[in-house]
């Protein structure tokens, strides 16, 4: 028998909360919902990734649901700028997504933090004619403004620490680790 496989850890990084094998099953187990939740959106299915916090997960999250026809259509929202670790509001940056009339949108994103992206991006797309809308985070923080922000899929609850990683950046660094974690105090 194989062992599982084991992280290799960057050494800024202080603590693994989310190991690459804890993500790569449970985006399966989200695919199969949401698959199962959107059999009779076939060919009328838009996945929206919030760009770029969630370039790895929606690339996997997609390639897990072979099985529907869908569109993606990426949408860029910025919260914080640089290095900035805590929220300053929301705002849709560059195009929005087209062709959205009559279609089943779901919106995916790294993290629910204050809520802010996702409460931005569903009224947006509800006044914009979409069928339903509907929302993927790979975490979401357990603090009152995430946990009262409607979400349907979530991947992990975390606790408020501010976290890098699988998509997520700190000043645009460290998204290309396979695993969330938190970083050391030097690092910042
Ligand atoms: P919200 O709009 O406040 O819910 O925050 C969503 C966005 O804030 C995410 O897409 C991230 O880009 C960013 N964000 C929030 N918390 C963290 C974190 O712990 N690490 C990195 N980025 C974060
Ligand atoms: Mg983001």
């Amino acid at each position: 028998m194989h062992s599982m496989h084991e992280d290799r850890i960057h050494e800024d990084i202080e603590k693994v909360l989310v190991p690459s094998a804890a993500i790569a099953e449970r985006v399966r187990a989200l695919a199969q919902s949401i698959g199962e939740d959107y059999s009779h959106a076939d060919g009328r299915l838009t996945v929206v990734p919030v760009m770029t916090g969630s370039l790895l997960f929606a690339a996997d999250l997609v390639r897990a649901l072979p099985q529907r026809r869908l569109r993606i259509q990426l949408t860029t929202v910025s919260s914080y700028g640089g290095k900035a670790t805590a929220t300053r509001g929301s705002a849709i940056v560059g195009a929005l997504p087209k062709h959205l009339e009559g279609h089943h949108v779901l919106i995916v994103d790294d993290i629910l933090d204050s809520g802010g992206t996702l409460r931005l991006l569903r009224q947006e797309f509800e006044s914009r004619g979409a069928a339903s809308v509907r929302a993927c985070v790979l975490l979401r923080k357990k603090i009152p403004s995430a946990l009262g922000t409607p979400c349907e899929y979530v991947g992990f609850d975390i606790g408020d620490e501010f976290v890098v990683g699988y998509g997520l950046d700190y000043d645009d660094l460290y998204r290309n680790l396979p695993y969330v974690g938190t970083l050391r105090q030097e690092a910042r």
